[in-house]
């Protein structure tokens, strides 16, 4: 009867110390939805391989679904997983910022948190725990800088659009526009969505040499590398020099525009870090924990016109 008593008091002792859902420190057994735009560029297949190894370094059971650029199928994808209650938490990686209110609605009320990483949603704050992601206007500003330093603030752009309606896209055009409006000589001329693709970057160059006199474009401001190096070949196949002719400025920092980089073909990028599985893993672990989190984790990137300073920066 005594041991009885005794068992029953650590019972209560021990609901009372320890945390029921106590995540460990690096998410090690932990199951994690991870809903992924696609595969549009080589980034985007540098951040997916990045979150896959994290999470196996880790011993977290990742569950990976590639959304192919559709945001139903990303909603669909965080319903089924809150369906079959499988998911210790989501991590989004969101195609456009409109229309996520009821899914992450959805998932506050199954009690599965929600991690944004990369691009943005435009829902209330309290509808997701945190925000990992670069600061998209701060690089639009860089190129921007970056080009207006190059031409003494004269210059007719061209800019390559990423997917209209994304953060990255939006944002990036928002800081880009900030800094150029400061010059009254510096001017998109021409701007065209190529959704972040290499091929369509390609087209829509093409597209514009043959409609504006080459001679009248001075830059082109490419929302990522991969519409920057589509761009490129147009340039070329159009008798044209990049990076001298036409100046080449874009985001990302894919290992492909530093190799034409070397080649003199590009003028800059902006760097914007793949490996934001670390910091969404451990913001899934601390808010397990019963942790505070701020509203956004920055992670940091900045401009380079060469290899050899991307280098001695990593
Ligand atoms: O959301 C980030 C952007 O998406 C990257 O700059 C681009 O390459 C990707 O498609």
């Amino acid at each position: 009867m005594r041991f009885a008593k005794l068992s029953l008091i650590v019972l209560i002792l021990l609901a009372v110390l320890v945390p029921a859902a106590s995540a460990q420190e690096n998410g090690a057994g932990l199951t994690i939805g991870f809903s992924q735009i696609g595969s549009e560029s080589a980034w985007r297949t540098a951040f997916t391989e990045a979150v896959q190894a994290e999470a196996e370094a880790r011993g977290i059971n990742l569950l990976f679904s590639d959304a192919q650029q559709s945001q139903e199928n990303q909603i669909a994808a965080m319903r089924a997983w809150l369906a079959q209650g499988d998911v210790d938490a989501i991590v989004l990686a969101p195609v456009i910022e409109s229309g996520w209110d009821d899914v992450l609605q959805e998932a506050a009320d199954a009690g599965v948190p929600v991690i944004i990483v990369d691009r943005n949603v435009d829902s209330d704050p309290s509808l997701y725990v945190t925000r990992v992601s670069s600061d998209f206007v701060h690089e639009g500003r860089l190129a921007a800088a970056w080009l207006a330093a190059a031409t003494s603030g004269n210059c007719n752009i061209v800019e390559l659009y990423g997917t209209v309606g994304s953060a990255a896209a939006e944002d990036r055009h928002t800081g880009f526009s900030q800094v150029i409006d400061l010059f009254s000589n510096m001017t998109i001329i021409q701007s065209e969505t190529g959704n972040f693709v290499r091929t369509e970057g390609k087209a829509v160059m093409e597209s514009i040499l043959s409609s504006e006199d080459p001679a009248n474009i001075c830059a082109v401001f490419a929302h990522n590398d991969d519409m920057a190096i589509g761009a490129i070949e147009a340039i070329k196949e159009a008798g044209l020099v990049p990076a001298q002719d036409i100046l080449v400025v874009s985001v990302d920092a894919i290992p492909d525009i530093f190799d034409s980089m070397d080649a003199g073909e590009t003028n800059a990028t902006v760097e914007l870090s793949p490996f934001m599985g670390g910091p969404a893993f451990d913001a899934v672990v601390a808010t397990l924990n019963g942790e505070e989190l701020p509203k956004w984790i920055p992670v940091g990137g900045g401009l380079y016109t060469s290899r050899a300073a991307y280098d001695a920066d990593h």
